[in-house]
């Protein structure tokens, strides 16, 4: 299902005397180059050292800095060895502007330097070609790919389930998997962070002389969405712009709790554990609409509550007990203590807990918060506004320009797939 990389480098080449000579120039460039970059290298540090910096500002650089290996993992680098598969929920176009954002920031983790960050959409209408070109220019990285893999409409609620046989049939070829529903922007910070605090964790949990019971597969590092809370009432527009000065971030799904924040949205979790309770909390709700997870994760689980199978929310009929299958597979199946696996969803509590938030784009829930719930919209009779017919929109600037300047055809076609997938 998942394109691989590795054949297209098994092409046969000739090799012949003028290669060889091109490939030891090239190497006697790369010497002189080389040398270069330590000399300047050099040459900076030595003003580095002369600069008046504090003493904890220095020891900070120099741990950020140091290079990537398996036991001291560096945030700034961290992305480089891993091959990720992303699988994303998107039934219909219905979010479809939220859609390109979450697919352009899997993009920025290839950019970023990620091995290879394979994205697979589970849906169940087919995408235009033309839609499929257009997305195709915003999409350079040569180990990024995209595929669109089409499920009958009739899986309904349950197409937030292909992601899990998607997972562990190819778990051996990635080292981190996201599912994540199709309207959560998630930024290679995020992804990062979520790789260095589970290698932080996992170290300790290994190599600490303190008793403890815990493994690592027994927690997952979570996630937090946030919205912006923009007036409810006003659109924002030249003579309204001011209306944004107030506007911040909310984390709308953990408002619901008494106050003081501590310890009733957010709580301590490790009560058993004095070091790791120093060192992380968990959120009341554990609701993420999507979750991260290593290879090493993923193989504990299926052991451990038969994560590899999706199965139902449980619940009567109409009546689930744990939310609707969406927050089941995203969140209540692995955080879950009654019916599920019972992993305990911990974030940091130094200074990475933002890392670990991410946008929630339709930015619509916030108002279901507080007193304001009069909806004059969604009885099926409003008419929408349309915006001018004059805007340049991306289709036309695009199709504009590929009828003027037509492309070479791409052989062997690299770009995004669409499959049918019948079960
Ligand atoms: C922003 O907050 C300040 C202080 O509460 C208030 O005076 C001002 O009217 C607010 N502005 C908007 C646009 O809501």
């Amino acid at each position: 299902m998942i394109p691989k990389n590795i054949s297209r480098k098994n092409e046969p080449k000739r090799i012949s005397l003028s290669y060889i000579l091109v490939c030891i120039i090239a190497f006697l460039l790369g010497c002189l180059a080389t040398a270069s970059i330590l000399l300047n290298i050099q040459a900076r540090s030595t003003l580095h050292s002369s600069t008046q910096y504090s003493k904890e500002f220095l020891t900070e650089t120099r741990c950020l800095e140091t290079t990537p290996d398996n036991k001291n993992p560096s945030i700034h680098s961290i992305l480089q060895n891993k091959r990720l598969l992303i699988a994303i929920a998107a039934y219909d176009f219905s979010q479809i502007p939220h859609l390109e954002e979450v697919l352009d920031a899997y993009h920025d983790v290839c950019i970023a330097g990620a091995a290879q960050v394979d994205v697979v959409i589970h849906a169940t209408v087919p995408y235009p070609v033309t839609l499929l070109d257009l997305w195709n220019a915003r999409f350079p990285c040569p180990h990024f790919s995209l595929q669109i893999v089409l499920k009958p409409a009739s899986l309904r609620l349950h197409l937030v389930d292909c992601h899990r046989q998607l997972f562990y049939d190819h778990l051996q070829q990635y080292d981190l998997f996201i599912y994540s529903e199709d309207d959560i922007r998630v930024t290679p910070t995020t992804i990062a962070t979520y790789c260095y605090e589970t290698k932080r964790l996992e170290q300790y949990l290994t190599t600490t002389t303190t008793p403890t019971k815990y493994q690592p597969a027994d927690f997952n590092i979570g996630i937090v969405r946030y919205e912006y809370n923009y007036p409810a009432n006003v659109i924002i527009d030249d003579k309204t712009r001011h209306a944004t000065q107030n506007v911040t971030r909310v984390y709308w799904e953990h408002s619901g709790f008494q106050r003081p924040v501590v310890p009733n949205a957010v709580k301590d979790v490790l009560e058993d554990d004095t070091l790791l309770q120093q060192k992380y909390f968990t959120m009341s709700n554990h609701h993420q609409g999507m979750f991260l997870a290593t290879r090493e994760l993923l193989t504990a689980w299926q052991k451990r509550c038969n994560f590899h199978i999706a199965s139902n929310r449980p619940g009567k009929g109409a009546q689930p007990t744990e939310g609707t299958q969406r927050v089941w597979m995203s969140s209540q199946m692995l955080y879950g203590c009654r019916h599920g696996c019972c992993v305990k969803q911990l974030l940091p509590k130094d200074r990475s807990f933002g890392a670990l938030t991410v946008l929630h784009l339709p930015n619509k829930n916030y108002r279901r918060v507080g007193k304001y719930r009069q909806r004059e919209f969604a009885d099926g009779t409003e008419v929408f506004q349309q915006p001018s017919s004059t805007l340049l929109t991306d289709m036309e600037l695009h199709l504009g320009m590929r009828k003027v300047w037509p492309p070479e055809p791409q052989i062997p076609y690299r770009g995004i797939r669409m499959n049918i997938m019948i079960t």
